[in-house]
């Protein structure tokens, strides 16, 4: 998964296209490269690395010539950051990618499924590669393809592709031209005064216009700086209704942090607050009637909720599963995406799924969500991200409202996620007759306390974590464990740390440790237990004797004011008093706030983890 971006216009081109880039980096950041029309030459310059490298690859272009300084710069250009699948990390595998006569260049994103059979009938004609990648076939077919008309080109270029990616193309034979084309993978339209943008997200163009227009899968579209044009799969021209977008640029800005992914941490609050603010008012239950995308009716007769999703999603569906069944009474499966579309699952009329996706662009939760639709099951997406694949592809959308989140460890849109299937499980409790009605007013003004809560947590939590640091730092594992909601905490906690630390950690219910895990542990073993107030505390403080006794230093999530923990553990580390089900929403944050100073401590930088892209669009 890769982020592409084209600008054709009056403007320099060069500068709109890195800063594009620069909003896309959380997609992909092995390489990157540009290329631009300069004169009668498409010039490109490509790097290793991050756009860092490529702006330094082409200030030493500028001085070689390579990229010409005369004026007037070039107004029409493409650009790529690469997240790698097929082919190494190089420069020659770094897009643009050209065909043989080096007139038509391309910046994909995604993956061409046959391109083994489609570049030895090219290579056999007579097509010179210069990559090992996928994504060059699609330059050599568009000029084997061209005559003149690089949109008929890519019409009869897609026909030939197998796969889901999208693309932009530029052909120096019309130079004032861009043709993009998608097919699953996201695409979107920038239409700004005399001047078009086409990339994988808004953010990359939103500087510069906030009119979009969304491209659908299979269609093409012919950008010009004083026009767009929309086309379907056979030619005719499409409306697409322009699409203003409100999103405030201020929140792609780091904002005085150091990082995205602290900032993203202390803007909790405010995410929360977003996602519950006004769905959490009518007669002191959940309303969710007013929401755009959102038609109640999805909830009714639901027999059974299936929660599909990847990663940080999946543990706040696994959340979302105590919820859901203590609350609406209502049994729950909750899969990982990658594996439900693979196992042939019982599915159909009478269920409700919930894709969980922050981008809604996660490929697999995308297939789970398609597949479990096409068998009958009415679909939720619930995403971070309006307008997004998942959204398109589901029955109804309830958005979290985190704002955008860069770093690539999610953290404001897993909390957010949490909020949005208590929201969720509390209506369903409603609808279904489930709980007391004074049960329910008790809970949503539990919901409503939680971003309170979340800043109390945030205003007085960092000297407790600094406090465990200088122990835990260089070791080599981690385990959490927990009860309950405490092991999706566990699970999230571990999957923080070891993703941006790169520490090997592990995470389990805590009554599973003395079937295996245990002999993992000595004295060298950091154990973090989620210890906040439950009927099964006591438990989790057995569980945590056991550890101990194996060595094991223990620092445990506790609730404030409790004092029995702190006798069994070397250090405790406390989150406000809430209900017993919504303790995860609190509890994960110390864990996220642990794994970021841990990785910090370490000369790491936790908004660029290696081998980790923000979305994940490939399967
Ligand atoms: C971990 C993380 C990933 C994502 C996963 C799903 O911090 O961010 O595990 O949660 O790739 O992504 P979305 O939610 O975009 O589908």
């Amino acid at each position: 998964m890769c982020g592409i971006i084209g600008y054709v216009g009056h403007r320099p081109a060069k500068e709109i296209l890195l800063s594009g880039l620069r909003k896309l980096e959380y997609r992909g950041y092995d390489s990157a490269g540009i290329s631009l029309v300069e004169g009668d030459e498409i010039r490109s310059v490509r790097a290793v690395g991050n756009l860092d490298h490529l702006e330094a690859a082409l200030s030493g272009a500028l001085e070689s010539g390579r990229v010409a300084t005369l004026a007037p710069p070039a107004t029409v250009g493409i650009g790529h950051t690469r997240w790698a699948t097929h082919g190494r990390v190089n420069e020659a595998n770094a897009h643009p990618h050209f065909d043989t006569s080096n007139r038509v260049h391309v910046v994909v994103n995604g993956i061409v499924e046959n391109y083994v059979e489609l570049r030895e009938r090219l290579v056999a004609d007579g097509a010179v590669f210069s990559s090992e990648t996928d994504a060059e076939v699609i330059a050599q077919l568009l000029a084997s393809h061209y005559d003149g008309d690089l949109a008929a080109a890519v019409g009869l270029t897609l026909a030939e592709l197998d796969g889901s990616f999208s693309f932009v193309a530029l052909c120096l034979d019309e130079p004032d031209l861009l043709v993009a084309a998608r097919r699953e993978s996201p695409l979107v339209v920038g239409c700004g005064s005399d001047e078009s943008f086409v990339a994988s997200a808004v953010p990359a163009f939103l500087a510069d216009t906030r009119s979009v227009r969304y491209i659908e899968s299979g269609e093409i579209v012919l950008l010009r700086a004083g026009s767009v044009e929309i086309r379907d799969a056979t030619g005719a021209v499409v409306e697409r209704e322009l699409v203003e977008i409100d999103w405030d640029e201020e929140t792609a800005e780091k904002g005085g942090y150091e990082t995205f992914m602290l900032k993203e941490i202390y803007e909790q609050a405010d995410g929360l607050a977003e996602t519950l603010g006004d769905r959490t008012v009518r007669g002191n239950g959940v309303d969710l009637a007013d929401e755009g995308a959102f038609d109640e009716a999805i909830l009714e007769g639901v027999q059974r909720v299936v929660i599909v999703a990847c990663g940080t999603a999946y543990h706040a569906g696994l959340v979302g599963r105590y919820a859901i069944e203590e609350w609406a009474r209502l049994p729950v499966d909750v899969d990982v995406a990658s594996e439900y579309q693979y196992r042939n699952p019982i599915v159909g009329p009478g269920d409700l799924v919930i894709g969980i996706s922050q981008s809604g662009e996660s490929f697999d939760t995308l297939a789970a969500m398609r597949l479990a639709r096409a068998r009958g099951a009415r679909v939720i997406a619930l995403t971070n991200s309006m307008g997004s694949q998942a959204t398109r592809d589901a029955d109804a959308a309830l958005y979290t409202r985190a704002g955008l989140e860069i770093g690539v460890a999610a953290t404001k849109t897993f909390t957010c996620q949490l909020a949005a299937v208590y929201l969720l499980a509390l209506r369903l409790a409603e609808l279904r007759g489930t709980l007391p009605a004074a049960r329910i007013a008790e809970l949503v003004l539990a919901l409503r306390r939680l971003p309170q809560l979340v800043d109390e947590l945030l205003a007085g939590v960092e000297p407790s974590v600094a406090a465990v640091l200088d122990w835990c730092w260089d070791a080599d594992f981690f385990l959490y464990m927990g009860r309950h909601v405490g092991v999706p905490v566990a699970l999230e906690g571990s999957l923080k740390l070891k993703e941006i630390s790169y520490i090997s950690t592990d995470a389990y219910p805590a009554g599973e440790m003395k079937h295996g895990p245990i002999a993992l542990l000595d004295e060298s073993t950091p154990v973090v237990a989620i210890a906040t107030d439950s009927p099964l505390l006591t438990k989790v403080i057995s569980n945590i004797q056991e550890v101990r006794a194996r060595g094991a230093r223990v620092i445990a999530i506790t609730t404030a004011g409790d004092t029995t923990v702190a006798q069994h553990v070397e250090a405790t580390i406390e989150v406000p008093a809430t209900d017993e089900m919504l303790v995860p929403l609190l509890a994960v944050i110390p864990l996220q706030l642990l794994a970021y100073r841990i990785a910090i401590r370490r000369g790491l930088n936790p908004d660029q983890p290696r081998n980790l892209a923000k979305t994940v669009t490939v399967e």
